[in-house]
């Protein structure tokens, strides 16, 4: 299918070869008197492959001067050389290298990405060229594993993948982040924005398909300019009928999560880089710290009442949180989700049942009259990933509700409403950031780095 040549990842997998053709990116070049070793990477996996190229004769040695750090370079009918000893259990050794090594791709003196590793900082200043290096390559590698393993994981549970529209005149939140799209009154006749997330549409589409969720895009003009937020970031939305228990959806999102996390440990070895920046977590903290989600077997779960009387003995009795007191009918802030997560539980942490007002409209209220069936899933460092709840399956409740919260003025949400008045059924989900579980699991700090080129406020729009 790809014109007769291996990748890197299908060499280490594939055991000796006869002859071998591969095509890649000079990580580093090193040339002793009768023999030079080129590093080639070929964006396929972590690991590099070490090339020998004897230098037998004074034209040869030239020619392996033209050789660059960053150039492209196609090798031909190079021999597998087994080398037991050593950490690469093989290498390939280049016959003639006038003949058998082409430079596809040259660089300019200035090709700023050497073998050492470079610091998240600076690679973060090149975003046209940072994926090239390994640990930014691997993350993406990484990303796409977890996304395969989300895929795996819904088709198993018989849901049905679905793709809900972007643009979008209904506002799910109601927290007023909208990006107004452009143009929208002339071209639709009324507004319309970027969805902050999908799932009043999936809902429509649960109640015909029964279980269905979807990986997409959402957009949200806040202007936090925090290494959690972006204001373009892709969540995964599931949406399933009858759930009448929020610990069903906790029940559900700790089978997926652990399933991804189990599916990463098993490919350990591909996934993450030996090398590591010193601003990320390093290998052994990444590794243990999945050991210890998949060694639990039921992750904590609090109420948010729990949840403020834990905060406010802390508060009071041990150390204050710097910027904000804890409060019942408050939000959690981020201080507070990291401190749960990160400090007291040490561990992933379900939070459920909040007050209605610290919530969307859409939630089912619990018969306290004060809270909604709804869990956030806090982690270590990063705070909330996970949001979901029950829905308000009732018709009055629901339209009261919107009232009350005096939404819905033009009617925009009236097909939404009218849902529960159509063979409703009792309904639930939740939604994931991608990057910021990604972040997580990765051990890396800033979820600017698990999408390849980021858009979050302040940040300009580099390419
Ligand atoms: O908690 P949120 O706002 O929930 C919803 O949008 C629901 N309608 C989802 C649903 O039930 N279908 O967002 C869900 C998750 C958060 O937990 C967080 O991980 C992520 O989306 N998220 C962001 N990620 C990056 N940048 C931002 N600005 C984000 N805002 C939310």
């Amino acid at each position: 299918m790809f014109r007769g040549y291996h990748t890197i990842r299908a060499l280490y997998d594939s055991g000796p070869q006869k002859f071998v053709d591969v095509n890649g990116w000079i990580q580093s070049i090193r040339q002793l008197k009768r023999i030079a070793f080129i590093d080639l990477r070929d964006g396929t996996s972590t690991k590099s492959l070490k090339i020998a190229v004897p230098l037998c004769d004074q034209s040869l040695i030239e020619s392996v001067k033209n050789l660059k750090t960053g150039q492209c370079v196609s090798i031909s009918q190079a021999q597998w050389v087994p080398t037991p000893q050593r950490e690469q259990p093989f290498e390939l050794k280049v016959g003639d290298a006038l003949k058998d090594i082409q430079i596809l791709g040259n660089v300019t003196s200035q090709y700023p990405l050497q073998k050492k590793s470079h610091s998240l900082s600076f690679l973060r200043t090149l975003p046209h060229l940072k994926h090239r290096s390994n640990y930014l390559g691997s993350l993406l590698r990484f990303r796409s594993h977890v996304e395969n393993t989300f895929i795996q994981f819904f088709a198993q549970n018989e849901f049905t993948k679905v793709t809900p529209p972007l643009i979008t005149s209904s506002d799910c939140e109601g927290g007023g982040e909208l990006f107004k799209v452009d143009g929208s009154n002339d071209y639709f006749g009324r507004s319309a924005y970027l969805t902050v997330s999908a799932q009043l549409h999936l809902e429509a589409l649960s109640l015909a398909l029964n279980r269905c969720y979807t990986l997409s895009p959402s957009f949200r003009a806040e202007k936090s300019d925090t290494n959690r937020h972006l204001c373009e970031f892709w969540m995964l939305e599931a949406e399933w009928c009858f759930v009448r228990d929020v610990n069903e959806l906790t029940h559900f999102t700790q089978n997926l999560l652990k399933s991804v996390i189990k599916s990463c440990y098993d490919n350990r070895n591909e996934l993450i880089p030996q090398i590591i920046p010193q601003e990320s977590d390093q290998v052994s903290t990444i590794i243990q710290r999945w050991e210890n989600l998949l060694k639990n077997d039921n992750w904590p779960s609090i109420t948010y009442t729990e949840a403020i009387k834990i905060l406010r003995e802390q508060h009071s009795n041990v150390k204050p949180f710097p910027n904000y007191e804890p409060q019942w009918g408050l939000a959690l802030q981020s201080e507070h989700e990291k401190w749960l997560a990160g400090e007291y539980f040490q561990s992933p942490v379900f939070v459920t049942d909040y007050p209605k007002d610290c919530k969307a409209f859409y939630m089912k209220h619990n018969d306290d009259g004060q809270t909604v069936a709804c869990f956030d899933l806090l982690v270590p460092g990063m705070g909330e990933i996970v949001g979901g709840s029950v829905r308000e399956d009732d018709y009055i409740k629901l339209v009261t509700e919107m009232d009350r919260r005096q939404m819905n003025h033009n009617g925009d949400l009236d097909w939404y409403a009218a849902l529960r008045q159509e063979g409703s059924a009792p309904h639930g989900g939740f939604g994931l950031g991608v990057e910021r579980l990604v972040s997580y699991l990765y051990g890396n700090h800033n979820i600017r780095d698990a999408i390849p080129f980021h858009r979050a406020a302040t940040g300009t729009i580099e390419l």
